[in-house]
């Protein structure tokens, strides 16, 4: 049977997407820097279907490109040019709530905020959270191991994971959802696919570790003359502040896109080149305190300083953050570099990344921002066009020299391809596609990302 036929024999007529209007949103990336038409774009109901799109597309040597929410910024969650898209949107649901363990099981399709929601009526919250959560699914959050705003307290998806369901490329289903902390037998699959792109399987379902909800929250914006002074502040806030949730970075350039596009107001009258959002969060007690007397410990200057305890005015303050990346996209399609570097070198690359950008193209602009507490740097280049990697390359290259990684939450994709190998090294490289090979023999998942064709 063609494979077309098959595939609406198994999804249902009105989940296997063909005309071109209706595949439209699935075919283009969250930045419009990538993309391609598909052939078809499938959202299977349940784990028994997703295994027989899979059989039916390694029969045919139809390669897929498993997709979530559609909110990756590496180009890895869309055709580039024939391939099956397979959606998971519709393997929403959230269930197994276990709230004296603090667990709960989430389909891969389900949102981040659907799933921050469930676990909220459970007490608990999810140990990460990112911009995107109303769109971003479980399912891509282990994909490409996601961090957000809270990895110095929780660490990123990974160590979320207590369990998964995942279908290989020739069908096969893996299960393994009874959640426990400690469960050393064997191999580590659930660690192996965070962070595999969608190149190894496609996940079904996922067992979540919860976390502690912090009810009670304080979030201040302080401003600083560099970005030298910003990331030694953060630093001090590590060892000072013991209810640290997050502490991140970002630019005046930043702050002049957000208050223009998001339509969120400055802080505090008085501009400063830097600024770092932090936020303390205690159970049953009000950080407020706690937060005021670090932020004075360091000697911040009161005039470029705003602190909010209200949901409200946190909101606001957090906006000031979480909105850099549609203020951005409002302005052109940017060259997004997620990269990390070691926190003594973080502030060389704020500084020296616009320099680098500059020797290679004189009218491009740069907009730093980025997860100061855990050594994420975003940079962002507007002015070249998409298909131009002269900028991305002069940011990658410096990236290395300073000892960071090409990647830092956001996955290699194919935007970074020709990063890896530079970054990692042949025999690390060589490892990696072993485990693709045996996975995915044929291929067909997600070719082209991470190692590129
Ligand atoms: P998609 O974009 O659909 O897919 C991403 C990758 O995962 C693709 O390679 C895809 O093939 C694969 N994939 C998706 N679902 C599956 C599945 N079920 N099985 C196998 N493979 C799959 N990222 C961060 O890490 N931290 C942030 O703070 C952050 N903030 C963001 C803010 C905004 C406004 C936006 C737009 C993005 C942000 N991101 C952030 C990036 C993005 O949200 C994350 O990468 C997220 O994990 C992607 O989830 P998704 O469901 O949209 O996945
Ligand atoms: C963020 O931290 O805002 C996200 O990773 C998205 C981005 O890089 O723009
Ligand atoms: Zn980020």
């Amino acid at each position: 049977m063609p494979l077309l036929e098959s595939l609406r024999d198994i999804v249902g007529e009105r989940h296997c997407l063909t005309d071109a209007s209706l595949r439209a949103s699935y075919e283009t990336d969250w930045t419009r820097r990538y993309g391609g038409h598909a052939l078809a774009v499938v959202r299977p109901g349940s784990v028994d279907e997703v295994a027989s799109v899979l059989r039916a597309c390694t029969d045919a040597g139809a390669a897929v490109v498993p997709q979530g929410g559609n909110t990756g910024l590496v180009g890895g969650s869309v055709p580039r040019g024939g391939e099956v898209v397979l959606s998971t949107l519709r393997l929403s649901a959230i269930d197994d709530i276990d709230a004296d363990a603090g667990e709960l099981t989430a389909g891969a399709g389900a949102t981040l905020a659907a799933v921050q929601a469930a676990a909220h009526s459970a007490g608990w919250d999810v140990g990460v959270d990112l911009g995107a959560r109303d769109s971003a699914t479980i399912g891509g959050m282990v994909a490409t191991n996601a961090g957000g705003v809270n990895v110095l307290r929780h660490g990123p998806m990974r160590q979320q994971i207590l369990g998964f369901e995942a279908v290989r490329a020739d069908g096969t289903v893996l299960r393994r959802l009874p959640g426990m902390p400690k469960d050393n037998t064997g191999y580590d699959l659930a660690g192996l696919l965070a962070g595999s792109e969608g190149t190894l399987a496609v996940i079904t379902r996922v067992r979540l570790r919860l976390v502690p909800r912090l009810a009670q929250r304080a979030v201040a914006v302080v401003g600083f003359t560099d970005a030298a002074a910003a990331v030694r502040a953060a630093a001090r806030l590590r060892r000072t502040l013991a209810s640290v949730l997050a502490l991140e970075l970002f630019t005046d350039a930043g702050m002049e896109l957000v208050t223009r596009h998001a339509s969120v107001a400055a802080p505090f009258a008085e501009r400063r080149p830097v600024y770092l959002l932090a936020e303390a969060g205690l159970d049953g007690a009000d950080p407020t305190d706690e937060l005021v007397a670090a932020l004075e410990a360091l000697g911040v200057d009161d005039g470029a300083a705003a602190v909010a305890t209200d949901p409200a005015g946190r909101h606001r303050l957090w906006q000031l953050r979480e909105r850099h990346t549609e203020a951005v996209n409002a302005e052109g399609v940017p060259h997004k570099l997620d990269v990390s570097v070691p926190l003594a070198r973080y502030a060389e690359l704020i500084e020296r990344a616009p320099v680098a950008v500059a020797a290679v193209d004189a009218g491009a602009r740069v907009i730093s921002y980025g997860h100061v507490g855990d050594g994420n740097v975003h940079v962002n280049i507007l002015g070249p066009a998409p298909d131009d990697d002269a900028v991305d390359d002069a940011v990658l290259g410096l990236v290395l020299e300073l000892g960071g990684s090409v990647s830092a939450e956001h996955g290699i994709g194919i935007a970074k391809v020709s990063w890896l190998g530079r970054d990692r090294g042949v025999e690390t490289v060589a490892a990696m596609r072993a485990i693709k090979d045996a996975w995915d023999p044929r291929g067909i998942l997600n070719p082209g990302v991470i190692f590129g064709r």
